[in-house]
């Protein structure tokens, strides 16, 4: 039996597609994130749609890149264990569920109210785990956090779909309403944006980007409480060894070189 959700916006949507990556990463043999929980949320679903069309390369990525936010989320955690962590653009991500945060921290998973609504429907209730729905342009959604705590901030697949100047203000309300901790996300560079126009897979999200694309160090520019401490370069990561051995050794081959590197996808990670 498949559970009907509320109609999405496009932007909302795109939830799908990190979902069924997660997804299907897990039905792989060797998987790099082993997400089954995203698995039984697609088939609860019955989620199908013809956009998508998944290669293997792309949904290892994906599965990768949650792993590295996951990675980043559980390090802060281990030091700071009366943390908050938020994740922004949550969509139907269980991360909470995969790093499994003691119950010192709190967590706040954030996405528009119609994809928190299908998240009430989706997936369980777990102690410390709390969902707002608000839109990440909107300040009053922070008035619900705590300010005196460390915070660890992610946001997977996210950017993009800012504008830059919401992104500046979205960083720099972040920054200063919690007392101190990292962000990381994605970066999604100008070339990033600019590739979503011609990959077959992913060409129907260019009308949804907002941002024009920005570097790494474009955040540290824009916000002076940002200080870079991190690129994490998908093709130096270990969960290469799991790759397909064509793509594995081409991947290698990238790592060697920076600049190609960050042609790929590449998690930043800043300290405030
Ligand atoms: C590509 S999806 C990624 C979802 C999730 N992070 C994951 O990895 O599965 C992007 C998410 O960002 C959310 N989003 C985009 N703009 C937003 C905004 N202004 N406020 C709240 N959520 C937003 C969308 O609703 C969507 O769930």
């Amino acid at each position: 039996m498949t559970l009907p959700l509320p109609a999405l916006t496009p932007v909302e949507e795109t939830l799908w597609i990190t979902l069924t990556g997660r997804a299907f990463d897990s039905r792989l043999p060797a998987p790099v994130l082993g997400d089954t929980m995203a698995d039984e949320l697609v088939r609860k679903t019955g989620y199908t749609d013809d956009k998508l069309r998944w290669t293997r390369v792309s949904c290892l990525e994906v599965a990768q890149r949650a792993k590295k936010l996951d990675e980043v989320a559980q390090r802060f955690i281990a030091r700071h264990p009366d943390a908050i962590g938020i994740d922004l653009g949550a969509g139907l991500d269980t991360r909470a569920f995969r790093i499994e945060p003691p119950p010192t921290v709190d967590w706040y998973d954030v996405d528009f109210p119609d994809v928190v609504a299908a998240r009430r429907r989706l997936i369980p209730d777990r102690p410390h785990v709390h969902a707002i729905g608000a839109d990440l342009t909107n300040p009053a959604w922070l008035e619900s956090l705590p300010t005196d705590r460390p915070a660890v901030i992610v946001a997977d697949g996210l950017m993009a779909f800012l504008a830059e100047a919401d992104m500046i203000a979205l960083l720099r309300r972040l920054t200063d309403h919690l007392h101190s901790g990292e962000i990381a996300f994605n970066v999604y560079t100008k070339f990033t944006v600019r590739a979503a126009k011609l990959a077959p897979s992913v060409r129907f999200l260019q009308p949804l980007f907002k941002s024009p694309g920005f570097d790494r160090l474009d955040p540290v520019r824009w916000n002076p409480k940002l200080t870079l401490i991190e690129e994490i370069m998908l093709t130096r990561e270990p969960e290469i060894a799991r790759y397909p051995p064509a793509l594995r050794l081409w991947t290698r081959l990238a790592a060697l070189s920076t600049s190609i590197s960050r042609l790929g996808t590449v998690v930043a990670r800043y300290r405030f």
